[in-house]
């Protein structure tokens, strides 16, 4: 089936050509799908996307004017996509719900511990052959309470790290699991009381009308002093200005994203010859408390895999007209 794979990157090529083998005839486009590129996708079938690509309404009608019946997401989550508008037009929508949430819990909180330790800081005052200690101590997370905002896939493996650190874990989703609270001796609370008694808050839960801006002024200002905040969710899970001004009078006192609400044509790409248009991350770039990674959580070898096989089969399922499990509807 002719598939046009829109936002290839270099890290994930390989994969994907591993595992389609001589299937399917994929045209490789660096170019994210949006409403200027997508007549790039003339006289195929199917297309497939990523996390910062555009299937909005119109961008969708145009595909569909295009003859596109199958949309492919290498991605889990699909906050990206008008699923109603596509289902209504009849463009059928798989993505990949689970590559390797162990990717996503171990880098959120790698971030944790690097911010506490402070070893980005560490490590550059070592090259300079500066080995002073002074200004580098973190706290134990031992002893610390966490708090665990949504606790699906990912956040589940979250909460059985921080057993491990020896963190006392508070949990909030919209449904309970009293099985795995009751293993790994969590307790389920209200969001604004997480926020009020965590010493760490990660994000966990999908970006959709219920959880836009979960994080906004009211709960910042419920939460501890020096709270570290993690984000490997979505951007729009916090509001950001709101954080920039938590940050400048240390009410967060540890900031960790690895997303962004404005990520699209930033993350993911390389801008170093550019002058830097957002005035937004360039505030947040300034903090010394913050630590930003481009939207990697997912970046390991297994899930890089898991991806690009589970994508293909979704293509697999559409061509042969089987029932696909990972279908959105
Ligand atoms: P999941 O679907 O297994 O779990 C999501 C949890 O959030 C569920 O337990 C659900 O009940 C809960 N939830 C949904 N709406 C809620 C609300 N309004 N309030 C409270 N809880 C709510 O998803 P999974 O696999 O754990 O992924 C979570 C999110 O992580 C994804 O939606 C995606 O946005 C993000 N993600 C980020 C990646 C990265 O590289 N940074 C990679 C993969 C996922």
């Amino acid at each position: 089936m002719k598939t046009a794979i829109f936002s290839t990157h270099k890290f994930e090529k390989d994969y994907l050509v591993k595992a389609n083998g001589e299937k399917h005839l994929v045209k490789f486009i660096d170019a994210h799908l949006s409403y200027e590129t997508v007549e790039l996708v003339n006289g195929h079938k199917a297309v497939s996307i990523f996390v910062n690509d555009d299937a909005s309404s119109r961008v969708l009608h145009k595909l569909k004017d295009l003859g596109v019946q199958f949309l492919a997401l290498r991605s889990a989550g699909f906050n990206n996509v008008d699923i109603k508008a596509a289902s209504e037009m009849g463009i059928r929508v798989a993505r990949v719900p689970e590559y390797s949430p162990y990717a996503v819990a171990e880098h959120a909180t790698a971030l944790m511990l690097a911010l506490n330790r402070k070893l980005i800081k560490a490590h550059s005052r070592v090259r300079d052959s500066n080995f002073s200690l002074d200004g580098l101590a973190g706290f134990d997370m031992h002893g610390k309470t966490a708090g665990v905002i949504g606790l699906g896939k990912i956040g589940r493996i979250v909460v059985k790290i921080l057993n491990g650190y020896g963190c006392k874990v508070l949990a909030f989703d919209i449904t309970e699991d009293k099985e795995f609270a009751k293993k790994y001796d969590l307790e389920y609370v209200t969001i604004d009381v997480l926020c009020e008694k965590s010493d760490i808050i990660t994000l966990h839960v999908p970006l959709n009308e219920g959880t836009k801006y979960l994080i906004n002024k009211d709960r910042i200002n419920k939460m501890k002093p020096g709270v570290m905040l993690i984000n490997t969710g979505r951007g729009g899970l916090l509001d950001t200005k709101e954080v920039i001004k938590a940050l400048k009078i240390c009410k967060i006192g540890y900031l960790g994203l690895d997303v962004y609400e404005e990520e699209q044509g930033l993350f993911f790409e390389d801008h170093s010859d550019e002058i830097l248009q957002d005035d937004v991350i360039a505030r947040l770039m300034t903090f010394q408390n913050v630590l930003i990674t481009s939207h990697q959580a997912f970046l390991t070898d297994t899930a890089l895999q898991n991806i690009a096989d589970t994508t293909i089969d979704n293509l697999d399922c559409f061509e042969k007209g089987t029932s696909c499990k990972n279908e959105l509807k």
